[in-house]
């Protein structure tokens, strides 16, 4: 046998074990008490708390840029990876704070998985749904989570039919709860049929006791709470609402378990669905529409880019989710854009902001590049076999200000700045091909342009005052259409720095009446294009 297919072989065997997925959630829906309890139960963390700080209720260890300190919230994506039952899970972690950002949605092209935590007491609420239909155009496959059983929430089978009627996406629920709201004790595993008990520990900080009864027992010691979540379990099969791995991995059905991260129950049923039912990475798409088998020389593309993560070192780090063959630190890649050569030297395992030297890496795995200065977001790397894989979409910014340096002298440091956080992803810049040079910043929330005023003072020594503008939709256009809008009142035509245009309207009204009078013009919509998600 070649050393070729044994390097195959490998790579194939260590694909199969990785598991990559993200959590997507509502704000307080319970996310990083999850996350954090993942780690507690691969033994990652030996107690809950570790990861959470006490004072401040977030997490600690993914708070390294001083703005996310002193507002006490999570503001960029990081990657956990922890080993369990054999497999290796990346656990790609989306912002969890109330103001949305597009680094939200990149996370999820690199994930092959999600898992979407509700609260059992709200139910689907307005960022899960935004984050659902990103998963919606990826097809992702979802696996629901009904959290905070243990205090009194809605009806979960009224639950089932708001999700079915409010995404689309049909519940098929593997557990269910035993006892009423306030009084969980426990879930039945619809595949065995057996009753899983869970007893308490003292602040969830270890896992729950599980003790497995049988029916009959389950019936005798738990009287009333059994018999009613066994009518229940019954209803669920009578409508057919039974786990289908077929459907799931298409994306239109969801696995449902049912638990309380903050007591631990059920949190190890929903981890061993991550390994048992969530897929391991599979062939990408590259750009010209063809699979990238994943036994191919290294390849990834870059997700997310960040400069600075440690002050002390003025780094950029690019963000790799590896699609095929096995990174080898040391080994030099070719970025696919610039046609240059990439050294790996720099290449570090990310856990919050402790950063481990990595020697290796696997398809589902994220590798994060030290000294990428020159490589953005969307930017493909690869050993062998020349390959570029599809741009990730850019979303519909919904804000819109123009931005200025404050003190004329320091326009250098604002031009440099302005350049590497539109890299970065932190903001979108548009210009005027009009002659205008006075930038327009865009974005999808709001805290994008905190952040960006916040790291333009203190990581590039421009002080930037930013004014509001009209403008709340934006299409993307073309040359043509440009020309026609040019004169007309509450529209404005501004160009991405890849030369594609956007026509900024004043309203949704303004938007659909030019629509209508001219069917003609090009004004597409921008958001979960599926054609170029990947
Ligand atoms: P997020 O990342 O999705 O924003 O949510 P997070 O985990 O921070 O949880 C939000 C609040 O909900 C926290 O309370 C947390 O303790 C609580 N919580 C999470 N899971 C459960 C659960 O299963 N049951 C119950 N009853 N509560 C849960 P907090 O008071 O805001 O913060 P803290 O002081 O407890 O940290």
């Amino acid at each position: 046998m070649s050393t070729i297919t044994l390097d195959g072989e490998r790579v194939a065997l260590q694909a199969a074990r990785r598991r990559t997925f993200a959590i997507i959630s509502h704000p307080d829906a319970g996310k990083t008490t999850l996350t954090e309890k993942f780690l507690l139960y691969a033994g990652a963390v030996a107690e809950a708390g570790a990861v959470k700080t006490r004072e401040g209720g977030r997490r600690a260890r993914s708070d390294w840029m001083a703005l996310e300190q002193q507002r006490g919230i999570s503001i960029t994506s990081t990657v956990l990876q922890f080993a369990y039952r054999g497999h290796v899970v990346n656990l790609l972690d989306t912002p969890g704070h109330r103001d949305f950002s597009e680094d939200t949605y990149r996370v999820l092209a690199a994930a092959d998985a999600a898992v979407m935590v509700l609260d059992v007491a709200k139910g689907i609420e307005a960022q899960t749904l935004k984050l659902f239909e990103v998963c919606r155009a990826r097809r992702l496959p979802v696996i629901t989570f009904l959290n905070k059983c243990d205090r009194p929430g809605r009806d979960p089978l009224e639950l089932l039919d708001e999700i079915e009627a409010q995404i689309g996406l049909r519940p098929t629920p593997v557990t269910w709860p035993v006892g009423i709201p306030g009084d969980f004790r426990g879930v039945i595993d619809r595949r065995s049929g057996q009753f899983v008990r869970f007893a308490r520990t003292t602040r969830g900080a270890t896992a729950a006791e599980e003790q497995i009864l049988d029916r009959a027992q389950a019936s005798i010691e738990e009287g009333v709470a059994w018999h009613q979540a066994s009518e229940e379990v019954a209803l669920l099969q009578a409508v057919g609402a039974d786990l289908e791995l077929e459907s799931f991995l298409q994306g239109e059905t969801s696995p449902l378990f049912v638990g309380s991260a903050l007591t631990n129950f059920g949190v190890r049923h929903l981890l061993d669905a991550v390994i048992d039912l969530a897929p391991p990475p599979a062939p990408r798409f590259d750009a010209a529409g063809v699979r990238r088998p994943l036994e191919a020389p290294f390849s990834g593309f870059v997700f997310k880019v960040q400069a600075n993560m440690n002050p002390a070192h003025r780094d950029h780090v690019a963000f790799v989710r590896v699609c095929s063959g096995r990174f080898e630190r040391g080994m030099t890649l070719t970025h696919a854009s610039s046609g240059r050569p990439f050294s790996t030297k720099h290449a570090a395992g990310l856990f919050g902001s402790e950063r481990d030297t990595i020697e290796e890496a696997y398809p589902g795995d994220i590798v994060g590049l030290v000294n990428a200065s020159d490589v953005r977001i969307g930017d493909t790397l690869f050993e062998h076999g020349a390959v570029s894989f599809p741009a990730i979409p850019t979303f519909a910014p919904e804000l819109f200000a123009t931005t200025r340096a404050r003190e004329a002298d320091r326009y250098k440091q604002f031009r440099r700045g302005l350049s590497q956080l539109e890299r970065e992803g932190v903001v979108q810049v548009l210009q005027d091909p009009e002659g205008d040079p006075t930038p327009t910043l865009a974005a999808v929330g709001q805290m994008q342009f905190e952040v960006f005023t916040y790291r333009m003072e203190h990581e590039f020594g421009a002080v930037v005052d930013l004014s509001p503008t009209p403008y709340t939709v934006a299409r993307r256009t073309d040359v043509a259409t440009a020309r026609e809008l040019r004169d007309r009142r509450g529209v404005k035509v501004l160009a991405r720095h890849d030369n594609s245009l956007l026509a900024l309207f004043e309203s949704e009204y303004m938007l659909r009446r030019l629509e209508s009078d001219h069917p003609e013009f090009c004004l597409d919509q921008l958001l979960f294009d599926s054609s170029t998600a990947r």
